[in-house]
């Protein structure tokens, strides 16, 4: 028997979320479900997907690893298209002060917050790192994570900001779950160029970017946009001058402030902009109408007691959403991704159906990777998860509780 030959038969649910794009306003409420349905993965990738009794038709089962899904619900592996999984030493205290009513800005502008992480993962070495990592790696794998995204931005300096994308090379190397690697060193003002942020987007354009770019060691470049961290028109100049080096664009937008975070990332044409808790009417409609993802991390609004992201208004108004867990040491220290469903669902006027387009298909759109992985289609990685319960309604009723039973990546079983 092969290695990544895997049958899956007779699914209570076959939930394939099928599609090659990201999904937009109303047709996020698609899931494409089989009843009673079957999927067959070949030397990793999707060979059939139907209903058991025609899949089963044109195969001997003695090829394959087969497993029962009787009365279980298979989806595709989860995609949390946004994290900052690598960073060394931990904020709890500074949560501590939150809760007694610090707001997450203030402590920042009094000097904690991300530098203070940046300190830790300064400190830090690379084995510290990747041991760090791969443990991060394994919880989110529990939650039927198979890709995630990773951001640098707790180095702020040539070394560190390097550092961090080569854990996440390595941890990609030898680790189950697939890494997409964001370069964020524009992820706040370091002490030393405080008042002088221009000098540092200059310092990160010349002297770091051209590198990571050169070594392949990030494919995206984020910046995070927002009052008293980098301006609109600082977040325009790095990300052009990203995009005209071939990297694809990411925004940490309209968080906290509403600056025009959304109506830059529909300018700039980035692949998704991220939080849009503030997010005006405007800028919603311009990256419906540009096709930018818009990524909603609720656990973030929920951990730092603000107004959650307008998904429904969103979704109302043609974006593609796709949902994130946001997971890093500061605003949101959780991977949970039954969490994220939890909020999204009861709080954010989601429908089921959206939530789990939004962690699957348009994750995977918001990584631009819609063409590989988010959905079971023939052609695309096998990266499937058998859920323990008969419908993919008990996601969000069993709350805060993974339903995850046995996870596949690239056809192997790796968390059973
Ligand atoms: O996405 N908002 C900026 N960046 C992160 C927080 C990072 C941190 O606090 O360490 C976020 O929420
Ligand atoms: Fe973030």
């Amino acid at each position: 028997m092969e290695r990544g030959n895997i049958l899956i038969k007779n699914a209570s649910e076959l939930v394939t979320c099928s599609g090659f794009s990201l999904k937009k306003g109303k047709e996020m409420n698609d899931l494409h479900i089989i009843n009673d349905g079957a999927v067959i993965i070949e030397e990793g990738i999707i060979k059939a997907v139907g209903a058991t009794q025609e899949v089963l038709k044109s195969i001997s089962e003695d090829d394959y690893e087969v497993i029962d899904a009787s009365q279980k619900t298979v989806l595709p592996g989860f995609v949390d298209s946004h994290t900052h999984f690598i960073f060394g030493g931990y904020r709890a205290e500074e949560f501590s002060w939150r809760l007694r009513g610090d707001s997450y800005m203030e402590i920042m502008n009094r000097g904690g917050g991300i530098i203070n992480s940046v300190k830790g993962t300064k400190e830090a070495s690379k084995e510290e790192l990747i041991k760090l990592g791969k443990k991060r790696l394994n919880s989110m794998l529990s939650f039927g994570v198979t890709t995630v995204e990773g951001k640098s931005g707790y180095g702020l300096d040539f070394e560190t900001e390097i550092k961090q994308l080569e854990v996440m090379e390595e941890l990609d190397k030898i680790h189950p779950l697939d890494i997409v690697k964001t370069f964020l060193g524009a992820h706040a003002v370091p002490k030393e160029y405080k008042g002088r942020e221009d000098e540092f987007i200059d310092f990160i354009i010349e002297d770091v970017l051209p590198i990571v770019k050169k070594r392949n060691l990030a494919e995206f470049c984020d910046i995070f946009c927002e009052k008293n961290v980098f301006s609109v028109e600082q977040s325009r100049r790095l990300l052009l001058k990203a995009k005209e080096m071939g990297m694809k664009l990411k925004i940490h937008a309209d968080e906290i402030v509403r600056l025009g975070g959304a109506e830059l990332a529909a300018e700039i044409e980035a692949v998704s902009a991220d939080h849009l808790l503030q997010a005006s009417d405007d800028g919603i409609k311009a990256m419906a109408q540009r096709g930018v993802v818009a990524t909603l991390l609720p656990c973030t609004a929920f951990s730092l007691k603000e107004e959650f992201a307008r998904g429904r208004y969103m979704i109302d108004n043609g974006c593609a959403v796709a949902l994130a867990t946001d997971f890093n040491p500061g605003s949101c220290f959780t991977e949970s991704i039954p969490l994220v469903i939890a909020l999204a669902t009861l709080y954010m006027k989601m429908s089921i159906e959206e939530t789990i387009t939004a962690l699957t298909i348009n994750g995977a759109a918001a990584i631009d990777k819609a063409d590989t992985i988010g959905s079971i289609d023939v052609g695309k990685k096998g990266d499937i998860v058998i859920h323990e319960f008969p419908s993919y309604k008990f996601l969000p009723y069993h709350i805060g509780v993974s339903t995850v039973e046995q996870v596949i990546k690239n056809g192997i079983m790796v968390y059973d």
